[in-house]
């Protein structure tokens, strides 16, 4: 029989998930079964447990559970204790070992998939959600020289450059409000607010961009407006499928013991791809 996997959530007809897992599984010859998992508010520990007792091996999180499937782990990665949150469950005897892919995810979409090396660079993260929480560390290893998070509400930002103050090293780590960016320009703009989903944006400096930045939304399956103002400013724009892609091939990694190849994946969900956020 093949081994179990899903993805659990709330929604979840939406997901990507089983398809990107078929393909990888498909490509590797991995014997894997993945399905989707809908799970009512409230009983996410009982369908866990129910998944696992049917035989289950692992499970991808989303929304709004990331923080009970954090909670249910028996052990975590540093990267899920980092980020606070667990996507990736899997299940090993007795043992529920919870980790988080998001931002492995998003660091090798830009640094292999979109060829843009963070090391020394100057990074503007914009938001200070779950989705910035996620991807704090793995930015922070890849030893930028700056890294400023910037969010509407400021005390958010400085609460989680508090959190991450320790792992900064080298990096220049530091809070902002959006005015308060001034004439400041970054190599790479991150945008992991959800002001996209809602045709909205940050309230961003028209100088942010420095000539060839790489502006990187967080939302897939649309151009937001975050996008068309960098595309405006000079910017090169990614959306987040490539993230989505590479955090979903991180978990199967976790897994399996293998990395899949993701390029293919990626090039057939674009342009079949509605809007979504690859972090919720
Ligand atoms: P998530 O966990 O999905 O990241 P969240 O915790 O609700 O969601 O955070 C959403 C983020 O998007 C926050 O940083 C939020 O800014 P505030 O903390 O100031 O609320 C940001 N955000 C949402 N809509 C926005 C908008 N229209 N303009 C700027 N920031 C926005």
């Amino acid at each position: 029989m093949s081994d179990l996997y899903a993805v659990i959530g709330n929604p979840v007809a939406h997901s990507k998930s089983p398809a990107i897992h078929a393909a990888f599984a498909q490509s590797s010859s991995q014997d894997i079964d993945y399905k989707r998992l809908f799970c009512e508010l409230g009983a996410f520990n009982a369908t866990v447990q129910g998944f696992r007792a049917a035989g289950g091996k692992g499970l991808n999180v989303t929304l709004p559970f990331k923080h009970e499937a954090f909670e249910l782990a028996t052990r975590r990665s540093a990267r899920a204790e980092q980020a606070g949150a667990v996507n990736t469950l899997s299940f090993d005897g007795d043992d529920i070992a919870g980790d988080n892919t998001d931002g492995a995810g998003l660091t090798r979409d830009i640094t292999a998939n979109l060829g843009r090396a963070l090391r020394g660079k100057s990074i503007l993260l914009l938001g200070a959600g779950g989705a910035s929480y996620g991807v704090v560390g793995p930015l922070l290893g890849e030893a930028p020289a700056v890294l400023v998070i910037a969010n509407r509400t400021l005390s958010k930002a400085e609460a989680l450059v508090q959190r991450f103050a320790a792992l900064a090293g080298a990096c220049r780590l530091t809070a902002s409000g959006y005015a308060a960016l001034g004439g400041q320009h970054f190599d790479v703009v991150i945008n992991a607010t959800s002001a996209g989903l809602a045709g909205d944006m940050p309230q961003l400096p028209e100088r942010a961009f420095a000539p060839q930045a790489l502006a990187y939304e967080m939302v897939y399956g649309k151009t937001t407006p975050f996008m068309q103002f960098a595309q405006a400013h000079g910017a090169t724009v990614a959306d987040g499928l490539g993230m989505l892609v590479e955090q979903a091939a991180e978990s199967f990694f976790v897994w399996r013991g293998v990395r899949p190849q993701t390029a293919p994946v990626l090039a057939a969900l674009r342009g079949e791809t509605s809007a979504a956020r690859t972090a919720d």
